[in-house]
């Protein structure tokens, strides 16, 4: 594996020099296992504390890419259109300035492949700028820039083309990763090729859920039908699309080569892939919940072993397998969560130090909570659950997991893909028609956390 430790903190002197400022904070080495270096309740020097968002979610207006043709046409999976999301396309600097003054030190956001690539072979400067400036400000504000490459949006032409059941997919990505790491890999701390490229297959690992899928990868083809038929593009194919088969080796594959193209251009560039990290455990003495797991997981711990200096780890939810034999004694109860509440009651905390140390296990290598939190309108209940959830990372730290980070999702309450804007995620809330900003009590809590490096 690269030493991508030496050739970065050298950059970092660099890039800190350049602006005149000690601009980044010291990053724990990836690799080397930073329990020695915590406290009882602090965290290592340097670790990444952050917010995390995607460009379709937040920008608005994304009108190049496929989720937006599908958003607009009927039958469609979306509850509601994107539209102008939360116009951070035009509002950046106000968000990054706002993670800034709450505490955080890193933004983790995704760079649109339809904007920088709005038609098959043509590459827009204006594009690749607006992302400069994006960067730029991350770094007026000492804001470490965690870039994803790829978050579910795709341009329409490649969807058009087959999306990523075309054997060419791996290859179309890597020539935009190439690109956009030419122009704008210099200002990136972190970068992740695909978000979550499993998730889909992930959910439908989970014994039960067949039926309510069956359901939904109907409507899927229905909509891609459509799609199809109306762009007079037989193989249309946008992130959704049911048949994993075809799918996820090009995935893996684009993951890879994507992977490789950053790397060509910046060795010192720590460069991952994140997994949508289901909690699966026991429900039963013999329960089958390892099989779950490399099920869901066990292609992707393989292209990691191959490709990634440290892997993205998502987790939101924790799950009990049940085996033929006697049921284990049922969970504690959440007090927030009414009996019943299935979403609610997989919002389990303590899934963050279970999906970390099972991810690093597995892979062997560094692991970054890049996406973790909840859904809830009572923001109360998201104090109670960060409160947990650092805990639980604080003792995924003791235990000599090497982390590297934590990124809440989100920062902002945003257009949550065929749920529309009915699901709250954000730190602060955004006002549909002003797009004015307001950080909940969360935001405070958790900024306050991050810039003590240390638990509360
Ligand atoms: C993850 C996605 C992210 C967001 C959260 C709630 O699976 O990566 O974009 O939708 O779920």
């Amino acid at each position: 594996m690269t030493d991508v430790n030496a050739t970065a903190s050298r950059r970092e002197l660099l890039l800190g020099a350049a602006a005149g400022t000690s601009l980044l904070l010291a990053r724990p080495a990836i690799g080397a296992a930073p329990a020695a270096k915590i406290g009882r309740k602090s965290f290592p020097k340097g670790f990444r504390w952050g917010c995390a968002t995607a460009a379709h979610q937040i920008e608005g207006n994304n009108s190049n890419s496929d989720l937006w043709f599908l958003e607009n046409i009927k039958p469609t999976t979306f509850t509601e259109r994107s539209g102008d999301a939360c116009d951070s396309y035009h509002r950046y600097g106000e968000d990054i300035a706002l993670l800034a003054k709450l505490g955080f030190n890193s933004y983790r956001f995704s760079i649109e492949w339809s904007r920088v690539e709005p038609s098959r072979g043509f590459f827009s400067n204006a594009a690749l700028d607006y992302y400069k400036r994006v960067l730029a400000t991350c770094r007026a504000h000492h804001i470490a820039p965690a870039v994803t490459f790829f978050h579910s949006s795709a341009p329409l032409w490649f969807a058009e083309a087959g999306g990523w059941t075309n054997p060419d997919s791996p290859a179309l990505f890597a020539r935009f990763c190439d690109r956009a790491a030419r122009a704008l890999g210099a200002d990136m701390e972190l970068a992740f090729t695909i978000n979550e490229p499993q998730v889909n297959q992930v959910f439908r690992t989970i014994p039960g859920a067949s039926a309510y899928f069956r359901k939904q990868d109907a409507a899927e083809m229905a909509m891609r039908d459509t799609a199809a038929k109306a762009l007079d593009a037989p193989d249309f194919a946008a992130i959704g699309f049911p048949d994993f088969a075809r799918t996820t080796p090009n995935l893996v594959a684009g993951h890879e080569q994507g992977f490789a193209a950053i790397k060509a251009v910046r060795g010192d560039l720590p460069i991952g892939v994140t997994l949508s990290v289901t909690d699966f455990q026991p429900g039963t003495e013999d329960s089958p919940y390892q099989e779950v797991r490399q099920t869901a997981y066990g292609e992707w711990i393989e292209s990691i072993k191959r490709a990634g200096d440290f892997t993205g780890v998502q987790s939101y939810r924790m799950i009990r397998i049940p085996g033929k034999g006697k049921a284990l004694p049922p969970m504690p109860p959440i007090p927030f969560v009414k009996p019943g509440d299935m979403v609610g009651n997989m919002s389990r905390p303590e899934a963050v130090a279970n999906t970390l140390e099972y991810i690093h296990t597995a892979t062997g290598k560094p692991v970054i909570m890049s996406e973790n939190g909840l859904e809830t309108e009572n923001d109360a209940y998201r104090i109670w659950f960060i409160d947990r959830a650092i805990a639980s990372l604080h003792a995924a730290l003791e235990k000599g997991i090497p982390v590297l980070g934590y990124y809440h999702w989100s920062l902002l309450d945003n257009y949550e893909w065929n749920r529309g804007y009915k699901p709250k995620y954000g730190l602060v809330a955004v006002d549909r028609e002003t797009f004015k900003r307001t950080p909940k009590k969360s935001a405070a809590h958790l900024g306050k956390i991050a810039l003590a490096n240390a638990l509360a």
